[in-house]
């Protein structure tokens, strides 16, 4: 029998890591962990949501250390206003994570946790010297993130152990960072390759410091030594990468192989010596099979019981019918589930329903003004945007989210905020001018 927790405080959660050890399974964004359940990969006894302990998702960005809680989405990162200078990869780097959907939720302690040989936080975070923070039953430690990740899937997290936050040191004058990564397309893929670089410069414009770091070539992410070395020489940067990087080309067809086939078959975590029947202090919610949650849809109170593997999607539309939440791949891969969780676009179906306790949510069906459709919905009849219709409650809610944070987007824009939802029929182009005739105010509230 599946349990879900609901610490309100680390340390509850430390607490319940304590009791269950490696039975404790952290969900933070579960964009992950719930796709692993899926697939039969992870078979957990005891799910424990940190998505209370907002405290963790705190960045903060001191005169000479950088502190990012490991609840920090790849959206708050990819927003910081601290991170448009020398810390530029930190955005570059969280902003190609998936699609919106993804972002919104994904956390940076579930990319390092997790701990795929392509995490795109790995790399840059490497280059920047970081170390990981973990608290235990026993008490905190630090450790460099080099040594923490040991593998595809693999790192010297304890079991029980929380991740509570990924530090560096603040970069001196002159420096930057850049991150790119490589992929078949622009959004909604892995990397093939990465590489980020941390690269301080002298008055002189010479090179003092230069940390290069590459993803998905290697069970981990790797620093690449020797082109640092060589930058910091002063050789020319293009031939030091080149150089440095000869040994990563022959080494990646196999190394990424053994990555994978680790991934996929990394050993199920072994609940034998947790006892059942523990746990529960009083703060905390424990649950046996059924969870009763209660939340906005659409402006209406609702209240349900769930197990604690539902998804949102499950409950929108098998308690609720409310059908207008399309089902498809259940791996957050082709958006069409996209739903409203207070302004934000997520993926339904990778969301569990208990982490939405007390939230407000807006599926297609709330989007009407009683018989007067949204903007958004007349402007995609007005440019014939729909055809057989599947995605365009998704584009439809991802466009809103949008336009409710920025108003005016450019074609760019707009395409990326779409980029996390698949349609197989329209080839985008009238979506994308439905959308943009609706921020032109081509179809305002109570117009054609
Ligand atoms: C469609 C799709 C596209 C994606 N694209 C990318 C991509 O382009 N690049 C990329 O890097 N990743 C990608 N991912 C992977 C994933 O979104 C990220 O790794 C994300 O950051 C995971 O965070 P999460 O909060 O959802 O983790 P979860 O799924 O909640 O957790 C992942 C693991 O970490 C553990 N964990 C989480 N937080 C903690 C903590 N604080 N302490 C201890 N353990 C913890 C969990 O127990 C679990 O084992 C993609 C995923 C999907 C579904
Ligand atoms: S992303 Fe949820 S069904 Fe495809
Ligand atoms: S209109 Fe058919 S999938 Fe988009």
């Amino acid at each position: 029998m599946l349990e879900f927790f609901d610490p309100a405080t680390l340390d509850e959660a430390v607490a319940l890591g304590g009791r269950f050890g490696a039975d404790a399974n952290f969900v933070a964004g579960g964009t992950d962990l719930v796709i692993q359940m899926r697939r039969g990969r992870r078979s957990p006894q005891r799910l424990v949501s940190l998505h209370r302990l907002t405290g963790l998702g705190a960045i903060d960005v001191g005169a000479t250390r950088v502190l990012l809680g490991s609840l920090a989405t790849h959206r708050a990162m990819e927003r910081h206003p601290a991170f448009g200078g020398a810390l530029r990869a930190l955005v570059e780097s969280a902003e190609v994570v998936g699609g919106h959907q993804v972002r919104n939720v994904g956390t940076l302690g579930g990319n390092l946790c997790n701990a795929s040989p392509a995490a795109d936080l790995a790399p840059i975070l490497l280059a920047l010297d970081a170390t990981v923070r973990l608290r235990g039953a026993g008490g905190a430690r630090e450790l460099a993130l080099a040594s923490f990740l040991q593998g595809p899937g693999r790192t010297l997290r304890a079991p029980g152990e929380v991740l509570e936050h990924v530090s560096f040191g603040a970069m001196p004058p002159r420096s930057g960072t850049a991150f790119i990564k490589f992929g078949r397309r622009r959004a909604m893929e892995i990397s093939l390759v990465a590489v980020a670089a941390a690269v301080t410069l002298d008055a002189s414009g010479r090179c003092t410091d230069a940390r290069i770091a590459l993803g998905a070539v290697a069970p981990t992410a790797i620093r690449v030594r020797e082109a640092e070395g060589l930058l910091r020489r002063a050789a020319g940067p293009r031939r030091a990468a080149r150089r440095g990087t000869r040994g990563v080309t022959r080494l990646r067809a196999p190394e990424r192989r053994a990555g994978f086939v680790g991934l996929s078959t990394s050993p199920r975590r072994n609940p034998g010596g947790a006892r059942r029947g523990d746990g529960g202090r009083a703060r905390v919610e424990r649950c046996h099979m059924k969870i009763t949650i209660a939340l906005t849809v659409n402006g209406q109170s609702y209240e349900t019981q769930v197990e604690p593997s539902d998804t949102l999607l499950e409950v929108l539309r098998d308690h609720f019918g409310l059908t207008g939440t399309k089902t498809n791949c259940l791996e957050a891969e082709c958006g069409v589930c996209t739903v409203l969780i207070d302004g934000m676009a997520v993926n339904s179906c990778t969301l569990l329903a208990a982490q939405c306790r007390g939230r407000d949510v807006l599926t297609i069906e709330g989007l009407s003004n009683g018989q007067e459709l949204h903007p958004l919905q007349k402007a995609f009849i007005a440019h014939g945007a729909v055809q057989c219709g599947y995605c365009i409650p998704a584009m439809i809610l991802n466009a809103k989210a949008l336009l409710d944070e920025n108003p005016t987007p450019d074609e760019r824009q707009i395409r990326e905020a779409l980029a996390g939802t698949l349609c197989r029929c329209t080839g985008y182009q009238k979506i994308v001018d439905a959308v943009a005739a609706v921020a032109r105010g081509e179809f305002a509230e109570g117009g054609a």
